[in-house]
């Protein structure tokens, strides 16, 4: 693993020790970003060199913080070739430990929290970043205070709770369980964890955009379709691409990066839309997509750079048609979805649609959770809108 060569303000450029625990820039609250020397590594860490090592992102150790592990085993992903699309692929992180792409954010932070002697730890969440939060920190031995919303998917207060954590459900959104961490955590002694509010989330999630590269053999796809709620997803890979480049792993090229929203929520769209640098707080947020009820991104304005780098767009999908496409990728697909794993399909459908997409480009969808961490919100969507295949009869659920 990589010494940390310094901590980078993503607004200012101002430089910060990684010696000890920081958030977020003291000047102007930008983003933190982990830098590394890359140029003295890259002399030895090649893409050749990733053979054979264990299949989690930690096979990445040459770009990772300089701790010893917390792991659960997260990371590493099948990347599917599907079924139904040729040059389409999904990527499924519903396989990993906590069924989401949260685990891989929170095994680097709770890492970088253990390593830097911190005990005590709170995060506000939508609900997967509280289930993983809560896994990372029962395996590291540190205290974790999880805030979400009270109409969470029942899974996750479940986890929580089973994995030890101190849980408290707040009757509003994450911008609410927020607020209820900045006013709790100075008196309580806890180390906030929210989403790029320390550097490190995105550093573990930034092995997405090396895994994207290493399982399609070093080239890069045409486009990814991200489902975004706080975006640390898709700045994490824009970030692996840099660093692959300066690494020598790729060129110049990039993928088009597609974010996709609901339309109950969906407040980067809204800002791509009109053209802003920065988006405004999306009212009465709602969603069956849990995880994209993010009425204000902390970074959004790294988002919105990011699809006008990457000449990408951003779109917003309807409940419906976010829950006809995991419907449709579970008969077709054989995979179970999280909704906000389904909207990328969903985005994807309407991109073919448009002609934004034709049928030779290779896109990368992510699923970013398991469908099996929402079995409350989609029978409850199933008994509002039967799905093809099985049918109500007086209260029944049963096959045709
Ligand atoms: C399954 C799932 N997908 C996507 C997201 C959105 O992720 P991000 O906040 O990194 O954009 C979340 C967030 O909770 C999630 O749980
Ligand atoms: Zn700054």
């Amino acid at each position: 693993m990589a010494p940390i060569a310094y901590l980078e303000c993503t607004r200012c450029g101002q430089r910060l020790s990684a010696d000890r625990p920081q958030t977020v820039c003291p000047k102007d609250g930008g983003v933190l970003y982990v830098r590394y020397n890359l140029s003295d590594l890259k002399k030895n860490f090649k893409l050749t060199s990733l053979a054979g090592r264990a299949p989690s992102m930690w096979r990445y150790a040459e770009v990772l913080p300089d701790a010893e592990p917390v792991s659960l085993g997260e990371g590493f992903t099948p990347m599917l070739a599907s079924r139904e699309f040729p040059k389409v692929y999904i990527k499924d992180e519903g396989l990993n430990p906590t069924g989401s792409f949260k685990a891989r954010g929170l095994a680097a932070a709770v890492t970088m929290a253990k390593a830097y002697g911190l005990r005590k730890l709170a995060i506000p969440s939508a609900g997967n970043a509280g289930s993983a939060c809560a896994a990372y920190a029962a395996a590291a031995g540190l205290e974790a205070h999880i805030f979400m919303p009270l109409d969470v998917p029942q899974a996750n207060r479940v986890e929580c709770e089973t994995y030890g954590a101190h849980v408290t459900l707040i009757d509003g959104l994450i911008s609410d369980c927020a607020r209820a961490v900045a006013d709790r955590k100075e008196k309580e002694g806890w180390f906030d964890v929210s989403t790029l509010k320390e550097p490190f989330r995105v550093e573990g999630k930034k092995t997405m955009g090396y895994e994207v590269v290493e399982q399609l053999g070093g080239r890069l796809p045409k486009a990814i379709i991200y489902p975004t709620g706080g975006g640390v997803g898709l700045i994490g890979m824009w970030k692996a691409f840099a660093e692959m480049e300066e690494l020598g792993w790729i060129g110049a090229e990039r993928p088009r990066m597609v974010v996709v929203q609901s339309t109950g929520c969906a407040p980067i769209v809204k800002a791509w839309n009109e053209h802003k640098s920065s988006s405004e707080a999306w009212r009465e947020a709602a969603t069956v997509a849990a995880g994209l009820r993010v009425p204000k991104a902390y970074g959004d304005y790294l988002i919105l750079d990011i699809l006008r780098k990457s000449d990408g767009i951003a779109v917003a999908v309807t409940d419906d048609e976010i829950m006809d496409a995991l419907r449709h990728w579970g008969r077709v697909e054989g995979v179970f979805a999280a909704p906000e794993g389904a909207a990328a399909l969903a985005a994807y459908r309407k991109l073919r649609a448009t002609g934004f997409f034709s049928a030779q480009d290779s896109v990368v969808l992510f699923n970013t959770g398991s469908g099996l961490k929402y079995l409350d919100v989609i029978d409850k969507q199933k008994q509002s809108a039967p799905a093809q295949g099985s049918r109500h009869i007086a209260g029944i659920i049963g096959p045709y």
